[in-house]
C-alpha cells in the first residue's frame, strides 16, 4: 500500500513523533525501490511537487490543520520532516544507478587542474622499421609495394615459381604444411609460405607489365629457433618487369639500394646460385660493414662476416621464362618481356644494422630489450 498522509485529530509532540515516523519509513521503503532515473523523477514528483506531494499535504494537513498554540512547535517538526526528505530524495539521485545524462554532467564535472593521464604510445619494432626503411629505398625508385597471404596454397608457393611436384628445391624450404589437406589436388594444398615470392605471381595475374614492386612480409619455415633461425621470420622481395631488362640493371638497383641502405662505401658482389623461378640466379654479398671489409676488429677477428669481409644479403636473378608462363595471358609473354627478382631476409639486415647477436630477442616481447629501439 502506497503511503499517504493521514489527517490529525491529535497534535502533541508525541503524536506528531509518531506520525512523522511513519512518514520517514515510507520514504525509506520508496527510495529503496528506486532503480533507475525515471523512477527517481517519479518519487521527486511524489514527495516534492508543489500541487500534492507528500511534502504539500504535510503542509496543509498537519501544519495548516494545527491549533493556534501548537503551531510553533508543528512548524518546528515540519521544517525539520522537509528537510529530512529533500536530503533523502537528493541522495538517491547521486546513487550512480539513478543518475541520468543531465545529473552526471553535473556530478561527473571535469577537472582541469588533474595532472593528465599518460598513455605511452609505443614504438617501431626494429624489424619493422628496417623493413620500412628497404621499402622506402624501392619506394624512391619507384616501385610500389605488394602484400599476399601468409597461409597459402602449393601452387603459388611451389608450383607456379617453377617447383614443379617432387622437385628436390621443395626440399631446401622446409615447408610447414597446414594439416588434413591430402583430399584436395596438390595445387590447392595450404601451408604457411616459405618465401615472399608467391606474392610475385599474384601480381603478375592482377597487374599488366611493366611493374615494379616490392613485397614485404611473414614467412614461415620448419627450422628450430636458435641465434640465428627462427621459426617465423620477415623477408623483402622484389621484382621488376618491362621489355629489355637485363642484368646489369639488377646489379645496378640492387648495388645503389645496398648504399643506400648501409653507407656509400660498401661494394656489392654477386655470385651464381640456383632458385627455380631466375635464371640465371645469383646470391649477392655487401661488404662488411662492420669492418671495413677488412675480415678484423683490431686484433680480433670480423665476427659478422665471419672474417670473409662479406656478407651475404639476398637471392636474385633474372625471372625464369618458365615463371613468366604461368603469367602469360595477362601480357606476360616471355619473348618479349623480361625482369629481375630478388629476395631477402629483413630480420636479418636487422640484427647487423642493430648490432643484436640473437634473433630469438626480436620476437619475444620483452619492452627492455625493445625499447633500445625507440
Ligand atoms: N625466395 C627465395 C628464398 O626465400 C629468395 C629469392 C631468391 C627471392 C631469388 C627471389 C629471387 O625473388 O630472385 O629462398
Amino acid at each position: 500500500m502506497a503511503y499517504t498522509v493521514p489527517k490529525l485529530k491529535d497534535f502533541s509532540a508525541a503524536a506528531l513523533e509518531k506520525a512523522a515516523a511513519k512518514l520517514l519509513a515510507a520514504l525509506e521503503q520508496e527510495t529503496a525501490a528506486v532503480s533507475n532515473e525515471s523512477a527517481w523523477k517519479d518519487l521527486r514528483d511524489r514527495w516534492m511537487a508543489r500541487k500534492n506531494g507528500v511534502l504539500t499535504q504535510v503542509n496543509d494537513l498537519w501544519l495548516k490543520a494545527a491549533p493556534k498554540d501548537a503551531k510553533r512547535d508543528v512548524g518546528q517538526q515540519v521544517n525539520e520532516l522537509k528537510k529530512r526528505v529533500e536530503q533523502a530524495i537528493e541522495a538517491a539521485q547521486q546513487d550512480p544507478k539513478n543518475a541520468g545524462s543531465s545529473s552526471r554532467l553535473e556530478t561527473d564535472r571535469l577537472d582541469i587542474t588533474l595532472p593528465g593521464i599518460q598513455r605511452p604510445i609505443g614504438a617501431e619494432h626494429p624489424v619493422v622499421k628496417t623493413m620500412n626503411e628497404i621499402v622506402s629505398v624501392f619506394r624512391n625508385l619507384g616501385y610500389s609495394v605488394q602484400e599476399g597471404p601468409v597461409i597459402e596454397t602449393d601452387y603459388y608457393n611451389f608450383e607456379a615459381l617453377n617447383f614443379p611436384p617432387n622437385h628436390p628445391a621443395r626440399d631446401a624450404q622446409d615447408t610447414l604444411f597446414i594439416a588434413n589437406q591430402e583430399s584436395k589436388p596438390q595445387p590447392e594444398r595450404l601451408l604457411l609460405r616459405t618465401h615472399t615470392s608467391p606474392v610475385q605471381i599474384r601480381t603478375m595475374e592482377k597487374i599488366k607489365p611493366p611493374i615494379r614492386i616490392v613485397i614485404p612480409g611473414k614467412v614461415h619455415r620448419n627450422d628450430p629457433p636458435d641465434a640465428s633461425h627462427s621459426p617465423m621470420f620477415h623477408q623483402i622481395e622484389g621484382l621488376a618487369v618491362d621489355t629489355n631488362i637485363t642484368f646489369g640493371d639488377l646489379k645496378g638497383t640492387l648495388d645503389h639500394a645496398m648504399k643506400a641502405l648501409f653507407g656509400s662505401s660498401v661494394k656489392t658482389h654477386f655470385r651464381p646460385s640456383f632458385f627455380p623461378f631466375t635464371e640465371p640466379s645469383a646470391e649477392m654479398m655487401v661488404s662488411c660493414f662492420i669492418c671495413g671489409g677488412s675480415g678484423k676488429r683490431g686484433s680480433q677477428p670480423c665476427r659478422p662476416c665471419k672474417s670473409t669481409g662479406w656478407i651475404e644479403i639476398l637471392g636474385c636473378g633474372m625471372v625464369d621464362p618458365n615463371v613468366f608462363e604461368f603469367v602469360k595471358d595477362n601480357g606476360y609473354d616471355p619473348r618479349k618481356v623480361s625482369g629481375f627478382a630478388f629476395g631477402m631476409g629483413a630480420d636479418r639486415v636487422a640484427l647487423l644494422k642493430y648490432g643484436v647477436d640473437d634473433i630469438q630477442l626480436f620476437f619475444q616481447g620483452d619492452v627492455r630489450f625493445l625499447r633500445q629501439f625507440a
